[in-house]
């Protein structure tokens, strides 16, 4: 593993009795792409103001390229402009005054370079984001995307050490978006970039990180790669962030060594076979949470293991295209499922659905 090129321990932010962030530590390697996901309030802007210097921290510290540019404790507090670092915010709108050129000037002129080396520095950064040409069209002309590449070059023109991106693609159409996510990662690959990103799209985090810290009320809740917290998150909340689950209720029947045989609370008929649940006590009787992630639920096949098979009713079948959103119900209970819309399924059915990757949590 690499050194770590960003280290956060025992980050803390309190604004009155709340909270915002709090014991956040990490290690951030260089060339890594992170991502902090979560939901709306979780501290993530927080976090990364924190980093950037615009917002103090209560406790902790803060290690950026080996220098230490934040530590509650001695007393050590980096302005912005001495932490090598490019920002790109949401509300971070280029001038609309300016050119786009003498927007990503600015931070250049800022620094006092020479006016020679200012041009030649923002026509390469320019340039690096596909705006080449561009140097003097005025802001208030460029499109939604190309603004945002304008604020990207401005970020990037002093070569900072560390990239900070703020939900920099939020305000986009979702075609630009999808452009402009490939561009940053392909453009962070090239320049070997370390990049600390925020989102609350999982779409965006699962594709553009090498890790991902998922935050809850201002906590850490996991931290991993992309296919790891997807495939084994640890806690409910991780598993209900990310990507789609079903749960339901179930009831242990038996235990033997790690497998654990289950009836579903709402169907007893539907028994089935799954790992014994992680942490918690695991008695023959106790009440369980049965997930499984929608796409892992297909209709039973006749090679189908038993063990693996819930009994339903389709309800409503919602016809989208390539497949059909269907509601089953499972001793009642609805679950949304996507099964093939040229299955012939109608509401009133008895069907029995197979589960790959069935997991148990302790209530
Ligand atoms: N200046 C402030 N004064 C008081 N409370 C604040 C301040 N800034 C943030 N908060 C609170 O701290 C919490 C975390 O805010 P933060 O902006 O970090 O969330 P976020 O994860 O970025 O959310 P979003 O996805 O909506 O941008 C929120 O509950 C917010 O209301
Ligand atoms: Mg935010």
């Amino acid at each position: 593993m690499n050194p770590s090129f960003v280290t956060l321990e025992g980050l803390g932010k309190s604004y009155g009795k709340y909270a915002a962030v709090a014991d956040v530590s990490l290690a951030v390697a260089k060339g890594e792409a992170l991502t902090l996901l979560g939901p709306s309030g979780c501290g993530k802007t927080t976090t990364l103001r924190m980093i950037a210097g615009l917002e103090t921290p209560d406790e902790g510290t803060i290690a950026i390229a080996g220098k230490t540019v934040f530590a509650a404790r001695d007393r050590i507090n980096l302005p912005p402009e001495q932490r090598q670092i490019g920002m790109v915010f949401q509300s971070y709108a280029i001038w609309p005054h300016l050119t786009a050129a003498e927007n990503v000037a600015f931070p250049l002129q800022v620094r006092r370079m020479a006016k020679a080396e200012i041009q030649d520095r923002v026509r390469k950064a320019l340039a690096m984001v596909g705006l080449a040409g561009f140097e003097d069209r005025p802001a208030t002309q460029l499109s939604g995307g190309q603004q945002q590449r304008v604020a990207l070059a401005r970020a990037l023109v002093y070569e900072p050490a560390l990239l900070l991106l703020d939900e920099p693609l939020s305000n986009l159409d979702v075609k630009l978006r999808e452009q402009m996510r490939l561009e940053l990662k392909l453009l962070q690959n090239r320049l070997q970039l370390t990049v600390i990103n925020v989102t609350h799209d999982q779409t965006e985090a699962l594709s553009l990180s090498d890790r991902i810290a998922i935050l809850n009320h201002g906590r850490i809740e996991q931290l991993g790669t992309p296919r790891e917290l997807y495939e084994q998150p640890v806690t409910p909340f991780v598993r209900d962030f990310l990507g789609k689950s079903v749960t339901l209720p179930a009831r242990i029947r038996a235990v033997g060594g790690d497998r654990v045989t289950v009836e579903l609370a709402a169907s007893p008929e539907s028994v089935l076979d799954c790992a014994r649940p992680a942490g918690g006590t695991c008695n023959v009787g106790d009440l369980v949470d049965m997930s499984v992630r929608r796409e892992a639920l297909h209709l039973k096949h006749d090679t189908d293991q038993p063990g693996r098979t819930l009994k339903g009713v389709i309800g409503t079948v919602l016809y989208q295209g390539e497949r059909s959103e269907c509601e089953v119900l499972i001793g009642g209970q609805p679950i949304l499922v996507y099964l093939p819309a040229d299955a012939g399924l109608a509401a009133g059915q008895v069907i029995e659905l197979a589960a790959d990757a069935l997991r148990l949590w302790p209530r």
